[in-house]
Protein backbone atom coordinates (compact mmCIF):
# COMPACT_ATOMS: atom_id res chain seq x y z
CA UNK A 1 0.00 0.00 0.00
CA UNK A 2 1.18 3.62 -0.90
CA UNK A 3 2.27 4.90 2.39
CA UNK A 4 0.57 8.44 2.79
CA UNK A 5 3.13 11.85 2.60
CA UNK A 6 2.12 14.13 5.88
CA UNK A 7 0.78 17.19 4.73
CA UNK A 8 4.03 19.98 4.95
CA UNK A 9 3.18 22.47 7.43
CA UNK A 10 2.68 25.37 4.11
CA UNK A 11 0.01 23.18 2.90
CA UNK A 12 -1.73 22.88 5.82
CA UNK A 13 -1.41 26.71 6.61
CA UNK A 14 -2.97 27.25 3.42
CA UNK A 15 -5.97 25.22 4.00
CA UNK A 16 -6.42 27.15 7.38
CA UNK A 17 -5.64 24.22 9.55
CA UNK A 18 -3.66 24.56 12.41
CA UNK A 19 0.33 23.72 11.82
CA UNK A 20 1.62 19.97 13.45
CA UNK A 21 3.75 22.00 16.30
CA UNK A 22 0.18 23.89 17.53
CA UNK A 23 -1.64 20.26 17.89
CA UNK A 24 1.85 19.61 19.73
CA UNK A 25 1.67 22.62 22.02
CA UNK A 26 -1.92 21.95 21.88
CA UNK A 27 -1.43 18.23 23.42
CA UNK A 28 0.99 19.30 25.67
CA UNK A 29 -1.60 21.58 27.48
CA UNK A 30 -4.25 18.81 27.25
CA UNK A 31 -1.61 16.09 28.71
CA UNK A 32 -1.18 18.79 31.98
CA UNK A 33 -5.48 19.23 31.92
CA UNK A 34 -5.59 15.26 32.30
CA UNK A 35 -2.84 15.08 35.25
CA UNK A 36 -5.04 17.41 37.00
CA UNK A 37 -8.30 15.42 36.09
CA UNK A 38 -10.14 14.50 38.75
CA UNK A 39 -11.14 10.56 38.46
CA UNK A 40 -11.02 8.59 41.80
CA UNK A 41 -13.84 6.67 40.85
CA UNK A 42 -13.51 5.44 36.93
CA UNK A 43 -9.53 6.60 37.63
CA UNK A 44 -10.01 7.30 34.02
CA UNK A 45 -8.30 10.56 33.14
CA UNK A 46 -8.85 12.60 30.34
CA UNK A 47 -7.85 15.93 29.57
CA UNK A 48 -8.38 18.44 26.65
CA UNK A 49 -7.35 21.42 25.00
CA UNK A 50 -9.87 23.78 22.96
CA UNK A 51 -8.68 26.44 20.75
CA UNK A 52 -10.08 29.93 19.31
CA UNK A 53 -9.46 30.92 15.64
CA UNK A 54 -7.28 33.65 16.95
CA UNK A 55 -5.24 31.36 19.53
CA UNK A 56 -6.58 31.64 22.82
CA UNK A 57 -6.60 28.08 24.27
CA UNK A 58 -8.54 26.46 26.96
CA UNK A 59 -8.25 23.29 28.95
CA UNK A 60 -10.60 21.25 30.80
CA UNK A 61 -9.98 17.52 32.40
CA UNK A 62 -12.83 15.28 33.46
CA UNK A 63 -14.05 15.77 36.61
CA UNK A 64 -16.16 12.92 38.81
CA UNK A 65 -18.51 13.35 41.88
CA UNK A 66 -19.80 10.09 44.11
CA UNK A 67 -22.92 10.71 42.52
CA UNK A 68 -21.36 9.26 39.58
CA UNK A 69 -23.93 10.23 37.12
CA UNK A 70 -23.08 14.00 37.97
CA UNK A 71 -19.64 13.68 36.33
CA UNK A 72 -18.40 15.87 33.60
CA UNK A 73 -16.03 14.67 30.44
CA UNK A 74 -12.74 16.98 30.19
CA UNK A 75 -14.39 18.04 26.94
CA UNK A 76 -17.74 19.67 28.53
CA UNK A 77 -14.91 21.07 30.92
CA UNK A 78 -12.93 22.98 28.38
CA UNK A 79 -15.90 23.99 26.21
CA UNK A 80 -18.15 25.41 29.22
CA UNK A 81 -14.87 27.34 30.40
CA UNK A 82 -14.47 28.87 27.33
CA UNK A 83 -18.09 30.01 26.94
CA UNK A 84 -18.47 31.60 29.90
CA UNK A 85 -14.97 33.71 29.34
CA UNK A 86 -17.02 35.06 26.31
CA UNK A 87 -14.63 32.75 23.59
CA UNK A 88 -16.24 31.85 20.44
CA UNK A 89 -14.87 30.85 17.38
CA UNK A 90 -13.38 27.86 18.04
CA UNK A 91 -11.43 25.59 15.93
CA UNK A 92 -9.69 22.44 16.88
CA UNK A 93 -10.09 20.49 19.81
CA UNK A 94 -7.25 17.98 21.14
CA UNK A 95 -8.16 15.07 23.91
CA UNK A 96 -5.78 13.43 25.73
CA UNK A 97 -6.32 10.09 27.52
CA UNK A 98 -4.82 6.62 28.43
CA UNK A 99 -6.11 3.79 26.55
CA UNK A 100 -5.46 0.85 23.87
CA UNK A 101 -7.79 2.35 21.62
CA UNK A 102 -8.06 6.12 20.85
CA UNK A 103 -10.67 7.97 23.11
CA UNK A 104 -13.13 10.27 21.26
CA UNK A 105 -15.48 12.18 23.06
CA UNK A 106 -18.73 10.63 23.92
CA UNK A 107 -22.03 11.02 22.50
CA UNK A 108 -23.11 14.46 24.48
CA UNK A 109 -19.83 16.20 24.30
CA UNK A 110 -20.18 15.84 20.57
CA UNK A 111 -23.63 17.17 21.13
CA UNK A 112 -21.90 20.20 23.00
CA UNK A 113 -18.91 20.65 20.55
CA UNK A 114 -21.59 20.65 17.58
CA UNK A 115 -23.52 23.90 19.87
CA UNK A 116 -20.73 25.76 20.29
CA UNK A 117 -17.61 24.88 18.37
CA UNK A 118 -19.43 23.65 15.17
CA UNK A 119 -17.67 21.58 12.74
CA UNK A 120 -14.53 21.67 14.92
CA UNK A 121 -11.28 19.72 14.17
CA UNK A 122 -10.87 17.00 16.77
CA UNK A 123 -7.35 15.66 17.27
CA UNK A 124 -7.40 12.92 19.59
CA UNK A 125 -4.11 11.69 21.13
CA UNK A 126 -3.05 8.57 23.98
CA UNK A 127 0.25 9.23 25.82
CA UNK A 128 2.32 7.31 23.89
CA UNK A 129 1.75 9.67 20.77
CA UNK A 130 -0.66 8.02 18.33
CA UNK A 131 -3.07 10.06 17.06
CA UNK A 132 -6.05 10.54 14.96
CA UNK A 133 -7.94 13.55 13.60
CA UNK A 134 -11.59 13.67 12.50
CA UNK A 135 -14.16 16.30 11.91
CA UNK A 136 -16.85 16.88 14.24
CA UNK A 137 -19.10 16.37 11.06
CA UNK A 138 -17.92 12.95 10.99
CA UNK A 139 -18.26 11.54 14.29
CA UNK A 140 -21.79 13.11 14.68
CA UNK A 141 -22.36 12.87 10.87
CA UNK A 142 -26.64 13.84 11.64
CA UNK A 143 -26.33 16.83 14.44
CA UNK A 144 -29.80 18.01 16.09
CA UNK A 145 -29.35 21.69 16.22
CA UNK A 146 -31.50 25.16 17.00
CA UNK A 147 -31.85 24.96 12.61
CA UNK A 148 -34.71 22.52 13.80
CA UNK A 149 -36.27 24.25 16.09
N1 LIG B 1 -14.44 10.87 29.73
C1 LIG B 1 -14.00 12.08 29.28
O1 LIG B 1 -13.68 12.97 30.07
N2 LIG B 1 -13.92 12.26 27.94
C2 LIG B 1 -14.12 11.29 27.01
O2 LIG B 1 -13.93 11.54 25.83
C3 LIG B 1 -14.55 9.94 27.43
C4 LIG B 1 -14.89 9.80 28.88
C5 LIG B 1 -14.48 10.66 31.18
C6 LIG B 1 -15.82 10.56 31.82
C7 LIG B 1 -15.50 9.78 33.08
O3 LIG B 1 -15.04 10.67 34.08
C8 LIG B 1 -14.35 8.88 32.68
O4 LIG B 1 -13.82 9.43 31.49
C9 LIG B 1 -14.75 7.44 32.43
O5 LIG B 1 -15.82 7.37 31.55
Amino acid sequence: MKKKRPVSRRRRARRGGPTRSMLAAMTALAREARERAHAPYSRFRVGAALKTRTGEIVTGGNIENASYGLSMCAERVAVFKAVSEGLDDFDVITVVADSKKITPPCGPCRQILWEYCGDVLVHMTDLRGRSRTMRLRELLPMPFDAGHL
